[in-house]
Protein backbone atom coordinates (compact mmCIF):
# COMPACT_ATOMS: atom_id res chain seq x y z
CA UNK A 1 0.00 0.00 0.00
CA UNK A 2 0.95 3.28 -0.70
CA UNK A 3 1.29 6.23 1.67
CA UNK A 4 0.52 9.08 -0.30
CA UNK A 5 -1.26 12.06 2.05
CA UNK A 6 -2.32 15.65 0.41
CA UNK A 7 -3.15 18.51 2.79
CA UNK A 8 -5.21 21.10 1.15
CA UNK A 9 -6.61 24.74 2.09
CA UNK A 10 -7.53 28.21 1.01
CA UNK A 11 -4.86 30.88 1.45
CA UNK A 12 -4.19 32.04 4.95
CA UNK A 13 -5.64 28.77 6.51
CA UNK A 14 -2.46 27.86 8.66
CA UNK A 15 -1.32 25.33 6.13
CA UNK A 16 2.11 25.58 5.59
CA UNK A 17 2.45 26.44 10.14
CA UNK A 18 0.64 23.23 10.75
CA UNK A 19 2.71 21.13 8.67
CA UNK A 20 5.91 22.59 10.04
CA UNK A 21 4.48 21.23 13.35
CA UNK A 22 3.50 18.14 11.82
CA UNK A 23 7.04 17.94 10.66
CA UNK A 24 8.59 18.56 13.79
CA UNK A 25 6.47 15.90 15.48
CA UNK A 26 7.47 13.47 13.03
CA UNK A 27 11.17 14.14 13.43
CA UNK A 28 10.84 14.01 17.63
CA UNK A 29 8.54 10.45 17.47
CA UNK A 30 11.29 9.15 15.11
CA UNK A 31 8.57 8.75 12.13
CA UNK A 32 10.75 8.57 8.41
CA UNK A 33 8.03 10.56 6.55
CA UNK A 34 9.12 12.81 3.26
CA UNK A 35 7.57 16.11 3.46
CA UNK A 36 6.97 18.44 0.13
CA UNK A 37 4.93 20.56 -1.47
CA UNK A 38 3.47 22.01 -4.46
CA UNK A 39 3.66 24.17 -6.86
CA UNK A 40 7.67 22.91 -6.63
CA UNK A 41 9.09 20.61 -4.11
CA UNK A 42 12.41 20.02 -6.60
CA UNK A 43 14.44 21.96 -8.72
CA UNK A 44 12.99 22.07 -11.79
CA UNK A 45 9.57 22.35 -10.30
CA UNK A 46 11.01 24.96 -7.79
CA UNK A 47 11.83 27.16 -11.15
CA UNK A 48 8.36 26.69 -12.74
CA UNK A 49 6.57 27.66 -9.21
CA UNK A 50 8.68 31.09 -9.35
CA UNK A 51 7.08 31.79 -13.29
CA UNK A 52 3.55 31.00 -11.92
CA UNK A 53 3.58 32.96 -8.77
CA UNK A 54 5.79 35.85 -10.22
CA UNK A 55 3.45 38.87 -9.53
CA UNK A 56 5.09 40.26 -12.92
CA UNK A 57 2.99 37.79 -14.81
CA UNK A 58 -0.27 38.96 -14.55
CA UNK A 59 -0.94 38.73 -18.16
CA UNK A 60 -0.31 34.65 -17.93
CA UNK A 61 -3.30 32.91 -19.96
CA UNK A 62 -5.21 30.70 -17.19
CA UNK A 63 -4.60 27.67 -19.24
CA UNK A 64 -0.91 28.01 -19.28
CA UNK A 65 -1.43 28.64 -15.75
CA UNK A 66 -3.19 24.84 -15.49
CA UNK A 67 -0.71 23.27 -17.39
CA UNK A 68 2.19 25.11 -15.43
CA UNK A 69 1.36 23.47 -12.44
CA UNK A 70 0.41 20.21 -14.09
CA UNK A 71 4.02 20.47 -15.55
CA UNK A 72 5.62 21.32 -11.89
CA UNK A 73 3.73 18.14 -10.69
CA UNK A 74 5.02 15.65 -13.46
CA UNK A 75 8.36 16.85 -12.63
CA UNK A 76 8.11 16.78 -8.45
CA UNK A 77 6.09 13.31 -9.11
CA UNK A 78 9.38 12.23 -10.79
CA UNK A 79 11.36 13.85 -8.67
CA UNK A 80 10.15 13.21 -5.06
CA UNK A 81 7.17 11.72 -4.49
CA UNK A 82 7.83 8.76 -6.36
CA UNK A 83 11.09 7.70 -5.63
CA UNK A 84 9.91 8.04 -1.70
CA UNK A 85 6.72 6.06 -2.35
CA UNK A 86 8.73 2.99 -4.49
CA UNK A 87 11.28 3.22 -0.96
CA UNK A 88 7.65 2.54 0.88
CA UNK A 89 8.56 5.93 2.94
CA UNK A 90 5.35 8.37 3.72
CA UNK A 91 4.96 11.35 1.93
CA UNK A 92 3.07 14.59 2.73
CA UNK A 93 2.20 16.95 0.24
CA UNK A 94 1.40 20.67 0.85
CA UNK A 95 -1.31 20.43 -1.93
CA UNK A 96 -1.76 18.28 -5.03
CA UNK A 97 -4.28 17.70 -7.54
CA UNK A 98 -7.24 19.28 -5.39
CA UNK A 99 -5.77 22.62 -5.71
CA UNK A 100 -5.78 22.24 -9.36
CA UNK A 101 -9.13 20.91 -9.46
CA UNK A 102 -10.67 24.30 -7.87
CA UNK A 103 -8.39 26.62 -8.23
CA UNK A 104 -8.26 26.27 -12.11
CA UNK A 105 -11.52 24.29 -12.93
CA UNK A 106 -13.72 26.14 -10.69
CA UNK A 107 -11.97 29.38 -9.41
CA UNK A 108 -10.41 30.48 -13.23
CA UNK A 109 -13.54 28.85 -14.41
CA UNK A 110 -11.71 26.08 -16.83
CA UNK A 111 -13.96 23.51 -16.17
CA UNK A 112 -13.12 20.79 -13.20
CA UNK A 113 -13.89 18.04 -16.54
CA UNK A 114 -11.06 19.63 -18.03
CA UNK A 115 -8.35 19.76 -15.45
CA UNK A 116 -8.83 16.44 -14.04
CA UNK A 117 -8.16 15.18 -17.95
CA UNK A 118 -5.67 16.81 -17.56
CA UNK A 119 -4.26 15.99 -14.84
CA UNK A 120 -4.70 11.86 -15.62
CA UNK A 121 -1.89 12.84 -18.00
CA UNK A 122 0.42 14.46 -15.38
CA UNK A 123 -0.44 12.24 -12.48
CA UNK A 124 -1.17 8.43 -13.87
CA UNK A 125 -2.33 6.63 -10.75
CA UNK A 126 -0.62 8.86 -8.09
CA UNK A 127 -3.41 9.48 -6.84
CA UNK A 128 -3.45 10.14 -2.27
CA UNK A 129 -5.03 7.88 -0.31
CA UNK A 130 -6.37 10.74 1.60
CA UNK A 131 -6.31 14.07 2.11
CA UNK A 132 -7.13 16.42 4.73
CA UNK A 133 -8.53 19.35 4.36
CA UNK A 134 -7.69 22.55 6.89
CA UNK A 135 -11.60 23.79 6.70
CA UNK A 136 -12.08 27.47 6.74
CA UNK A 137 -13.91 30.29 5.20
CA UNK A 138 -11.56 32.88 3.10
CA UNK A 139 -13.39 34.93 4.95
CA UNK A 140 -12.34 34.33 8.36
CA UNK A 141 -8.97 33.54 6.49
CA UNK A 142 -8.32 37.39 5.35
CA UNK A 143 -8.92 38.23 8.89
CA UNK A 144 -6.44 35.93 10.70
CA UNK A 145 -4.17 36.62 7.80
CA UNK A 146 -4.38 40.70 7.30
CA UNK A 147 -5.15 40.57 4.28
CA UNK A 148 -3.98 39.34 0.35
CA UNK A 149 -0.10 38.99 -0.09
CA UNK A 150 0.51 41.72 -3.02
CA UNK A 151 3.28 39.40 -4.20
CA UNK A 152 2.04 36.62 -4.72
CA UNK A 153 -0.01 36.57 -8.14
CA UNK A 154 -2.73 33.99 -6.84
CA UNK A 155 -3.39 35.56 -3.40
CA UNK A 156 -3.71 39.00 -5.24
CA UNK A 157 -6.28 37.95 -7.24
CA UNK A 158 -9.60 38.96 -4.83
CA UNK A 159 -12.07 37.68 -2.14
CA UNK A 160 -14.73 36.45 -5.06
CA UNK A 161 -12.28 33.87 -7.06
CA UNK A 162 -10.88 32.69 -2.79
CA UNK A 163 -15.01 32.29 -2.41
CA UNK A 164 -15.41 30.00 -5.53
CA UNK A 165 -12.29 28.09 -4.57
CA UNK A 166 -13.59 27.14 -1.16
CA UNK A 167 -16.94 26.28 -2.64
CA UNK A 168 -15.24 24.36 -5.05
CA UNK A 169 -13.20 22.25 -1.95
CA UNK A 170 -16.73 22.04 -0.48
CA UNK A 171 -18.11 20.38 -3.58
CA UNK A 172 -14.68 17.76 -4.10
CA UNK A 173 -15.61 16.71 -0.47
CA UNK A 174 -18.86 15.87 -1.04
CA UNK A 175 -18.19 14.26 -4.27
CA UNK A 176 -15.32 12.27 -2.53
CA UNK A 177 -15.97 12.13 1.23
CA UNK A 178 -14.20 8.57 1.54
CA UNK A 179 -10.70 10.05 0.54
CA UNK A 180 -11.21 13.50 2.25
CA UNK A 181 -10.41 13.93 6.31
CA UNK A 182 -12.36 17.58 7.14
CA UNK A 183 -10.40 19.49 9.83
CA UNK A 184 -12.29 22.40 11.67
CA UNK A 185 -9.04 25.29 11.25
CA UNK A 186 -10.66 27.67 13.15
CA UNK A 187 -9.90 27.09 16.82
CA UNK A 188 -6.61 27.76 18.22
CA UNK A 189 -3.76 26.34 16.41
CA UNK A 190 -2.42 23.88 18.87
CA UNK A 191 -6.12 22.32 18.40
CA UNK A 192 -5.71 22.01 15.03
CA UNK A 193 -2.46 20.46 15.10
CA UNK A 194 -4.07 17.52 17.25
CA UNK A 195 -6.80 17.35 14.80
CA UNK A 196 -4.39 16.79 12.63
CA UNK A 197 -2.29 14.47 14.28
CA UNK A 198 -5.52 12.33 15.21
CA UNK A 199 -6.60 12.20 11.59
CA UNK A 200 -3.35 10.55 10.47
CA UNK A 201 -3.26 7.81 13.50
CA UNK A 202 -6.89 7.19 12.11
CA UNK A 203 -5.86 7.02 8.52
CA UNK A 204 -2.88 4.49 10.05
CA UNK A 205 -0.50 6.98 9.05
CA UNK A 206 1.29 6.80 12.73
CA UNK A 207 1.54 3.42 13.87
P1 LIG B 1 1.83 29.04 -1.73
O1 LIG B 1 2.61 30.26 -1.40
O2 LIG B 1 2.50 27.72 -1.56
O3 LIG B 1 0.44 29.14 -1.01
P2 LIG B 1 -0.17 28.34 0.21
O4 LIG B 1 0.72 28.65 1.39
O5 LIG B 1 -1.55 28.90 0.31
O6 LIG B 1 -0.15 26.87 -0.18
O7 LIG B 1 1.34 29.21 -3.23
C1 LIG B 1 0.70 28.26 -3.91
C2 LIG B 1 -0.41 28.94 -4.68
O8 LIG B 1 -0.68 28.19 -5.86
C3 LIG B 1 -1.70 28.98 -3.89
O9 LIG B 1 -2.33 30.22 -4.14
C4 LIG B 1 -2.54 27.90 -4.52
C5 LIG B 1 -2.06 27.86 -5.92
N1 LIG B 1 -2.17 26.57 -6.62
C6 LIG B 1 -3.01 26.46 -7.71
O10 LIG B 1 -3.67 27.43 -8.10
N2 LIG B 1 -3.08 25.26 -8.38
C7 LIG B 1 -2.33 24.19 -8.01
O11 LIG B 1 -2.41 23.11 -8.65
C8 LIG B 1 -1.46 24.31 -6.87
C9 LIG B 1 -0.62 23.15 -6.43
C10 LIG B 1 -1.41 25.51 -6.19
Amino acid sequence: MRNFITIEGCEGVGKTYQTNLLKQYCREMGYDVVFTREPGGSDIAEQIRKIILDANNSDMDDLCEAFLYAASRIQHLKDIVKPALNEGKVVICDRYVDSSYVYQGIGRGLGLDKIVKLNEIAVGDYMPEFTVFLDLSPENAFKRKGGADSNDRMEAIGYAFHLKVYEGYKRLIAENPARFEVIDASGAKEQTQAKLRAALARRGVFR
